[in-house]
């Protein structure tokens, strides 16, 4: 496998390759403005909602701490998130080179993170919704010691959409979140002038040393001149 060059030489540098790769999407950019923005966009949303999931359900006493305007923050977070998400939609859709290589399962797993955020903000926004419930739920769930969920359709419906979407992320390309890191593409330090890597599953090639070469053909050996001349 060859690395993208150029590339970094030391760790470090991979380490900040990756790092840099992490927070800014670089290498998206050369496919794009347009797939650049979106998907930035989306995946910084996305991050933002699972914290702030998090929060919400296991942590409440948080918003309570740095002040509520940043749940509400998260509230409109998610409107925009879908508005993102229908952004990549369209992109999809309208423009030719882009719908020229989508299949099924491109617009399938976009439509339904798209109705999972659709659905988590009517729950937010319309869904009168007992926190509390939620949170005994999910954390029965975690000790091994369920409770019934909350009779709420709204937050029900959220939950069986995230649960499609959460079981479908191996058999899709959502698994790139953990192959992005492992593409020698990227991992790789660009040292192989300086250093010799040798393919652990090579088949092992038989060789001779020259001292085991030289006795068994000593006498052939003799037989030539130096330099292979013979006498
Ligand atoms: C097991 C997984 C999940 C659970 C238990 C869950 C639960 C919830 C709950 C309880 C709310 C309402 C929050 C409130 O009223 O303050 C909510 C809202 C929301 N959910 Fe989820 N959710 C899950 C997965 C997801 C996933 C995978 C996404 C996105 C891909 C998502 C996106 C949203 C959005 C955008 C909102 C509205 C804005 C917000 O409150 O952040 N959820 N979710």
């Amino acid at each position: 496998m060859i690395m993208l060059t150029p590339a970094p030489i030391t760790r470090t540098g991979v380490a900040e390759r990756l790092g840099i790769e992490f927070l800014s999407f670089a290498s998206l950019k050369k496919a794009g403005l347009k797939l650049w923005l979106g998907g930035w966009l989306f995946h910084i949303l996305l991050g933002l909602t699972i914290l702030t999931h998090i929060i919400t359900i296991f942590f409440p006493r948080i918003w309570v701490g740095i002040g509520y305007t940043y749940y509400e923050l998260a509230g409109y977070a998610g409107i925009v998130f879908a508005a993102v998400i229908s952004f990549l939609l369209f992109r999809r859709l309208l423009q030719a080179n882009v719908r020229y290589v989508s299949r099924y399962p491109d617009y399938f797993l976009i439509l339904l993170i798209l109705s999972v955020v659709f659905v988590g903000d009517y729950t937010r926004t319309f869904g009168k919704l007992d926190m509390e419930t939620v949170s005994n739920y999910l954390y029965g769930l975690l000790i091994f010691q369920p409770t019934l969920p909350p009779a709420n359709f709204a937050f029900l419906t959220h939950l069986l959409l995230a649960q499609f979407f959460l079981m479908y992320i191996p058999f899709s390309k959502v698994s790139h979140f953990i192959g992005w890191v492992l593409a020698p593409t990227m991992n790789q330090r660009n040292n192989p002038r300086a250093r010799w890597h040798r393919n652990p599953w090579n088949p092992v090639v038989e060789s001779e040393s020259w001292e085991s070469y030289a006795a068994r053909f000593q006498r052939e050996l003799e037989e030539l001149g130096p330099g292979g001349e013979r006498r």
